[in-house]
């Protein structure tokens, strides 16, 4: 047996940190072998061709068979996973709508190719920005294709809200637990930590020994410096965050195929009206993965400081779906 991923983007930065590790097996484990298609517009169908190359001298024992093509029916065909990180990014002068429609423009007809090629069960996650309002574009138009079955990545939030509060308790990041990033993708996000645990603590206990007025932490440091992650890589790094994207990524799907057992995570998953986002909404949330269908993990309810933060972020996302709407995206 084999997997078939396809991989949109796979001649740009996070589609080069991604293949190799796909390849090694980081994505399914060392038994599932793989196929990959590499999707890209023609601009970038040499960077794609040499990533190929690459792969082929990797003499991967895992890797079946690597496609590269510019035609999304070919891109897709018979996908079991289809990571759509290409996308169109914001240029001089452009604003939000231009890039709406802009990335309209990618997804709506990637969601047909999706739709009309791929396998029955594909499972869609979208990491190319803006995330959440891309994966509505791209699930509104796959007919026949259940909108659970698509999602987009929160994922890198939650490792870097769960790697800042293992630093300020002085704790492995592997015993932080039950973090949760609310809403969109974007610095409205709201990283939440009432429900965490640092070694099966309360974190609200631990930080409260720590750092003395929680909410004025998580107010002034904590969320802030999570929210705005990307602009300080960008900052110090002189380029936007790659290898952490493609981390979380391989995080993200390993957990909606493999499962997540009792461990809770955070994904931009379609809403049924929990906790109050409206209906059809593709918003973060907490999350499980049961039997490769992620599940909103209920009883979190927020705190009304909470709440406000929550309802920030999910005006944002209202925001962007009324303007795709207005485009005739969706
Ligand atoms: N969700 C997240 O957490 C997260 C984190 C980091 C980056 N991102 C986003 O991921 C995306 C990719 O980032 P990157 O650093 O790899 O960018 P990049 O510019 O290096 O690569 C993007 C690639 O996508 C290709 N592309 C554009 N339109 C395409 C289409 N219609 N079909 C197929 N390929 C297409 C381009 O040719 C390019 O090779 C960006 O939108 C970025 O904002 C998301």
């Amino acid at each position: 047996m084999s997997t078939t991923v396809t991989l949109t983007g796979a001649g740009g930065q996070i589609g080069y940190a991604l293949l190799f590790r796909i390849a090694a097996g980081d994505l399914f484990g060392p038994e599932e072998r793989v196929r990959l298609r590499l999707l890209e517009i023609p601009a970038g169908i040499g960077a794609a061709e040499g990533a190929a190359l690459e792969l082929q001298d990797g003499a991967f024992g895992l890797l079946e068979h690597v496609e590269v093509t510019d035609d999304p029916a070919v891109g897709f065909d018979g996908a079991d996973h289809a990571l759509l990180v290409g996308a169109r990014p914001r240029g001089p002068g452009m604003e939000r709508g231009d890039l709406l429609a802009a990335n309209g423009s990618i997804f709506g007809p990637q969601g047909r190719a999706i739709a009309a090629n791929a396998a029955p069960g594909v499972r869609v996650t979208v990491v190319g920005n803006p995330a959440n309002t891309n994966a509505l574009i791209a699930a509104a138009a796959a007919d026949g294709v259940p909108a659970t079955r698509f999602s987009a990545l929160t994922r890198l939030d939650e490792n870097r809200a769960r790697a800042q509060l293992a630093a300020a308790l002085d704790a492995p990041v592997a015993e932080v637990d039950g973090v949760t990033i609310w809403g969109n993708h974007s610095a409205t996000q709201f990283p939440d930590v009432a429900h965490a645990t640092v070694a099966g603590r309360p974190a609200l206990d631990a930080l409260a020994e720590r750092v003395g007025d929680v909410t004025a932490w998580l107010d002034g440091s904590f969320i802030p410096r999570v929210a705005k992650r990307g602009a300080e890589i960008i900052q110090v790094r002189g380029s936007s965050s790659v290898a952490s994207a493609a981390n979380a990524t391989l995080d993200h799907v390993r957990d909606w195929t493999l499962g997540t057992g009792e461990r809770r995570t955070s994904a931009a998953v379609v809403s049924h009206g929990e906790y109050g986002v409206p209906a059809g909404l593709i918003s973060s949330f907490p999350v499980r993965a049961v039997d490769g269908a992620w599940q909103i993990v209920e009883g979190q309810e927020p705190s009304p400081w909470a709440r406000e933060r929550i309802d920030r972020s999910v005006a944002e996302l209202v925001e962007e779906r009324d303007a795709v709407r207005a485009l005739g995206l969706i």
